[in-house]
C-alpha cells in the first residue's frame, strides 16, 4: 500500500500565484498539501488528487474543503502552545470531521538527558485526552525529534532505528489512551529524497511529514515516488 506524504509548507511561498503553482506541482494522490493559512482556500480549489491540509486548527477549515490539520507542531510548541491547548485543538479538529495530524517529539535538551520516551508518551496521552466523544476518529501522529527538524545536514539526523524505538512508545501510549480509531504513524525531520526511502522502507511508518523539501517540485516528486508501492 502507498504511504502518505504530508507537505508542510510552513511560511512559504510568499505569494498566492506561487502557492497555486506549487500546489499544481504537488497534486498527486497520497499527498496532503498544507499551505500557509492565507492560501488554504486557493490551494484547495486547484487540488484534484492531493488532499488539502492546514498547519493549525481553524474553524473554517471544513468549509474550504480541508481534510487534515497539523496540530502541535514544534514551531507552535516553541512559541508557547501548551499540551492543554493542543488537546483542545485535537478535539475540535476531530469534531469538525477533519483528521488531526498530532506532532510529538523531544527537544535537543530532552534528547541529551535521555527523556525522549517520557516526553512522547506524555505528549500523546495529553494530545488524545479530549477525544472521548470521538474515540473512533482517524488520526495521524508524527514523530518529529525537534533536534532533527530543518537541519538537512548529517550531524543531527535521526536514524531509522532511533525513530522506530520512539514510535513503539507512541503506539503504547495510544493503546493506553483507549483510542479506537485508525492511527497512521508518520516520521518527520529533515526528510529529503536522499533519506525518504530509509524511513519509507520501515514497517513502523505509514508516511512522512516533509517541510523544506516539499517546497521544491523535483524533490516532492522524488519523495512521493519512494512512497509508492
Ligand atoms: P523539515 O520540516 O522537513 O524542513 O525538517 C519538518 C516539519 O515541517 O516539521
Amino acid at each position: 500500500m502507498s504511504k502518505l506524504l504530508v507537505a508542510n509548507w510552513k511560511n512559504h511561498p510568499k505569494t498566492e500565484a506561487e502557492a497555486v503553482a506549487l500546489a499544481r506541482a504537488s497534486d498527486m494522490r497520497g499527498i496532503v498539501v498544507c499551505p500557509p493559512h492565507e492560501f488554504v482556500r486557493e490551494v484547495g480549489v486547484v487540488l484534484e488528487y492531493a488532499a488539502l491540509g492546514a498547519q493549525d486548527y481553524a474553524p473554517d477549515l471544513a468549509v474550504v474543503g480541508a481534510r487534515y490539520a497539523i496540530i502541535g507542531h514544534s514551531s507552535r510548541r516553541s512559541e508557547g502552545e501548551t499540551d492543554d491547548i493542543i488537546s483542545e485543538k485535537i478535539g475540535l479538529t476531530a469534531a469538525d470531521g477533519l483528521i488531526p495530524i498530532l506532532c510529538v517529539g523531544e527537544t535537543e535538551g530532552s534528547h541529551i538527558r535521555g527523556e525522549a520516551d517520557v516526553i512522547v508518551r506524555w505528549q500523546v496521552a495529553s494530545g488524545l485526552s479530549r477525544l472521548h466523544k470521538n474515540r473512533d476518529a482517524a488520526l495521524c501522529i508524527t514523530y518529529e525529534p525537534v533536534w532533527a527538524i530543518s537541519i538537512h545536514a548529517g550531524a543531527h539526523e535521526a536514524t531509522v532505528t532511533y525513530a522506530e524505538a520512539r514510535i513503539a512508545c507512541i503506539r503504547e501510549a495510544v493503546m493506553h489512551s483507549g483510542h479506537r480509531g485508525v492511527v497512521t504513524y508518520l516520521y518527520g525531520g529533515s526528510v529529503t529524497s536522499a533519506n525518504a526511502g530509509l524511513f519509507a522502507g520501515s514497517a513502523e511508518f505509514s508516511g512522512l511529514l516533509v517541510g523544506g523539501a516539499s517546497l521544491q517540485t523535483e524533490e516532492i516528486r522524488k519523495i512521493w515516488q519512494q512512497l509508492q508501492k
